[in-house]
Parts: C-alpha cells; sequence; structure tokens
C-alpha cells in the first residue's frame, strides 16, 4: 500500500463482518444508495448465512478495536470469477483511498482462492463507482447485458 494511503486511513482496520454489524451495515448501505432487498438477500438471516458460505468473504473497515463499521465490501466467486459487491463508505470518510483498499483486500482474497477474472456490477447513472473501478484497472463491457430471473421481485 502506498504511504500516503496507509496515513490517510491507516487507523482503520480491514476485518471479516461479524453478524452483530449489521443494522449498521444497513445503513451505510443505504446511506449509500445501494439497493437493498431486506426481505431477500439482505435480510439478517440471509447474510448470516452468506457469510458462512467458502465462497464468500464479507470484509468491513472499522475504526479502531471495536469502533463503528465505516466501509464495506463483499467478494464472492463462482469458481470462475470472482465478484466485487456490496462496496461503501460513510460519506464523511470517502475519497481518502478507504474504497480502494478495500476492493484490494477482496481481489488479495479472490486471488488466493484462484481467480484470475475480477467482476463488479456497477448500475448506470452510478458514475463515481464507474470511476473507482476504472481507477482500479477495471474495464467496462458496454457489449455486455446483465440478465435476472428472480424467484420474487424482493429477493
Ligand atoms: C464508491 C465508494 C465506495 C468509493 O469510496 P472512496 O473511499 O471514496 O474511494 P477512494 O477514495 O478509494 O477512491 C479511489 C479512486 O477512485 C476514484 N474516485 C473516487 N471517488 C471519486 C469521485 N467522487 N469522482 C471521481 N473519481 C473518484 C479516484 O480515482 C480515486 O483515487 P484518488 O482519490 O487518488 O483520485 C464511495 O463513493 C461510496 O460508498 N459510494 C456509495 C456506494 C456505491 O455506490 N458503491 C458502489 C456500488 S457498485
Amino acid at each position: 500500500m502506498p504511504r500516503s494511503e496507509n496515513a490517510r486511513n491507516g487507523r482503520l482496520r480491514i476485518e471479516a463482518f461479524r453478524i452483530d454489524d449489521y443494522d449498521r451495515v444497513m445503513d451505510l448501505w443505504a446511506a449509500g444508495g445501494l439497493p437493498l432487498k431486506p426481505q431477500g438477500r439482505d435480510s439478517r438471516e440471509s447474510v448470516a448465512r452468506q457469510i458462512g458460505l467458502p465462497n464468500v468473504r464479507f470484509l468491513v473497515a472499522r475504526d479502531g478495536d471495536s469502533g463503528p463499521v465505516v466501509g464495506t465490501v463483499l467478494a464472492t466467486h463462482d469458481g470462475r470469477k470472482g465478484w466485487i459487491n456490496r462496496l461503501a463508505v460513510d460519506a464523511a470518510l470517502r475519497r481518502r483511498g478507504l474504497g480502494a483498499r478495500l476492493v484490494r483486500a477482496a481481489e488479495d482474497w479472490l486471488a488466493s482462492e484462484g481467480m484470475d477474472i475480477l467482476a463488479c456490477l456497477i448500475e448506470d447513472g452510478n458514475e463515481v463507482s464507474m470511476r473507482v473501478f476504472e481507477a482500479l484497472g477495471y474495464k467496462k463491457h458496454p457489449e455486455i447485458f446483465y440478465f435476472a430471473k428472480r424467484k420474487h421481485p424482493g429477493v
């Protein structure tokens, strides 16, 4: 990590999400404008299940040993590609390198799992997120369209 980046957020630790962080993390995601499915994949029960899976690594940035969560990233893989999801940083701490630090932590874990392709899905209009991922070496693929099939709209 470059020295300047470390100096800007060195106090913040990146570590595993604990289920006690759930409410704070939902607030952080809502404040960051991330789409939430509280009855579906973002329910407490679903998140608790996800963090028990071997192909999931849910990391948070914490201010001090027991301070509040100020950033999140959820790394997952399907055995072929690694996915970076749920990147969010507290609005008061943005533009100090924490988002990049979280992505790199997710990338390190995905690399250790053997993933050579890393990907993320970004909603149309989220220009900041596009700038962040471009800055971190990700290439936009306008020729690819996201198709999904849902059991019901709340999932
Ligand atoms: C996306 C987000 C996590 C970025 O976190 P961050 O800590 O501010 O990002 P960083 O400081 O690590 O930025 C890394 C690089 O991304 C680019 N970048 C970050 N914010 C930017 C902005 N507002 N405008 C243009 N470029 C930006 C810059 O190149 C930056 O490097 P620099 O500061 O040295 O120029 C944060 O803006 C956020 O929480 N947004 C709301 C949630 C969200 O949209 N998440 C993404 C879902 S796909």
